[in-house]
């Protein structure tokens, strides 16, 4: 199996990105429970026969939809190692939560944080954004409110984010409830950073409404176009109207290995929060989200709940508080840190900051191919590592809409779309280090290829072009 995969692996370049699921894999997986075993070569075939081939294909160069990280056989191998070891890191006395720790400690490090800064793997971003609004929340309104509820208080909190941020955050407003009402979206530059003089504004308007500001989400690395807020100026605002100052570097944060990169996160180091994923820009598997909260004691408030089956003791398994458990709302937790650990120690953060920028300049060569390109058109600015953009047509939002699909359906590309001021953008997230210029190229020629075949088709004319793409 451990074969098979390194050999997958090794040759992805030379199958499609993805495949449409054919009806007899799926049936495959509509079985009744199974009350009696079988032979584990024989669910293996089933595994290679049928999931292996219709995975969502990030694991290759051209996958450029969403945000989606590639990995590393490098961190197969620690999760197979971690599974091994069934670790629970909830809490407890082993040597599983001292490599947790290890990572909090670097991403300390990483951010300039102090060292009483708590740290915690969670799924992902979504949820590390989430338990951030919960953190500021009972920062706002007190430990007591964990016991009485929000409240008439809590119905006047309201936060701040803009208008290109994830809409995790809102989702995180409604959970945490203070309802996505009570969140801000705030409008953007043409760059899609947050207008930092329109927060300000907003802020004034509600407290003289009487509401109660508590929370900033800033991004570094909006999911559209990778855009970072000015986060020196929201962190000086914060700090001055005496707000939580979060960030979602759900991608972006990670720029900060990167030396050419980091100054463009200038201010993180003032956050109060961040959300960041180790499974993207970190390229660790999936998931490795993290969530970095600068006072450790307000991240344990917000969290943290005894009971007499989890009773702390100086010595024995059950020593070594805080525990995991005391900063989160999880108590059963995987050992996410290890493949993060192995990655990072393998490869170092320096060669980790180098394919963080080098898929930024892969993203600035798709811009220049893209600019030099009469039938193609930028639709936003190329700040990271994302990349919008479409062929010219009459009705472009149906063709690029198509492009997309059948660019994913030939396996030669899997961008995804986004709307961008109301056009349909063919997306493309570089996010992989296997991403290499050939990809960039492929899927330029294929765009192209496929606008023009779509264009014919509409005028009613067929033939030269109708030979299939290669994958
Ligand atoms: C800016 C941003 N925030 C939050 C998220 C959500 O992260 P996750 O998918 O890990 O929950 C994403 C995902 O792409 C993102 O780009």
């Amino acid at each position: 199996m451990l074969d098979d995969m390194i050999d997958h692996i090794a040759t992805v370049r030379e199958r499609p990105v993805w495949q449409p699921i054919p009806n007899a894999a799926r049936e495959r997986f509509r079985q009744q429970l199974p009350r009696q075993g079988s032979d584990l070569a024989d669910v293996y075939r089933d595994f290679s026969d049928f999931v292996v081939p219709y995975a969502t294909g990030n694991v290759h160069p051209a996958f450029m939809g969403w945000v989606h990280g590639g990995g590393s056989a490098v961190g197969m191998l620690a999760e197979m190692l971690a599974a091994g070891l069934n670790a629970n890191l909830g809490g407890r006395d082993h040597m599983p939560i001292e490599v947790e720790r290890q990572i909090v400690a670097w991403t300390r490090q990483m951010f300039g944080f102090p060292t009483e800064a708590s740290g915690i793997f969670v799924t992902g971003t979504s949820m590390a954004n989430l338990m951030a609004v919960l953190v500021a929340r009972t920062s706002a309104l007190g430990r007591p409110s964990r016991r009485r509820g929000v409240g008439e208080a809590g119905g006047l909190l309201t936060a701040y984010t803009s208008k290109a941020a994830h809409g995790c955050i809102s989702k995180a407003m409604d959970i945490a409830g203070l309802g996505s009402d009570a969140l801000r979206c705030i409008a953007t530059d043409d760059n899609h950073r947050l207008d930092v003089k329109a927060l300000r504004r907003q802020i004034a308007r509600d407290r003289a409404l009487g509401l109660d500001p508590f929370l900033v989400v800033a991004s570094a690395g909006t999911v559209d176009i990778g855009a970072i807020d000015d986060l020196e100026a929201i962190a000086a605002l914060c700090r001055e109207e005496k707000l939580w100052f979060h960030v979602d570097g759900a991608f972006g944060a990670l720029a900060i290995l990167s030396h050419e990169l980091a100054p463009r996160l200038a201010g993180i180091e003032r956050a109060d929060s961040i959300a960041l994923d180790f499974h993207k820009w970190g390229q660790v598997p999936y998931d490795a989200g993290f969530l970095l909260v600068r006072e450790g004691e307000r991240h344990r408030d917000a969290f943290a709940a005894p009971a007499a089956y989890l009773r702390r003791e100086t010595r024995g398994l059950a020593a070594g508080s805080h525990w995991p458990c005391d900063y989160g709302p999880d108590l059963s937790r995987g050992f996410r840190a290890l493949k993060t650990w192995f990655t990072l120690k393998t490869f170092g953060t320096d060669r980790l900051g180098a394919v963080i920028a080098r898929c930024c300049a892969l993203a600035s060569h798709l811009e220049s191919r893209i600019l030099a390109e009469p039938r193609l058109e930028l639709l936003a600015p190329v700040g990271l590592n994302i990349v919008c953009f479409r062929y010219r047509a009459e009705d472009a939002d149906r063709v690029n809409g198509e492009i997309v699909v059948n660019l994913q359906e030939s396996g030669i590309a899997a961008p995804s779309t986004t709307v961008l001021d109301g056009k349909l953008a063919i997306r493309a997230a570089i996010v992989n280090h296997r991403t290499d210029v050939c990809d960039i190229e492929r899927l330029v020629s294929a765009v192209l290829e496929f606008g023009a075949r779509r264009s014919m088709a509409a005028r009613g004319e067929s033939g030269r072009m109708a030979q299939p793409l290669a994958v």
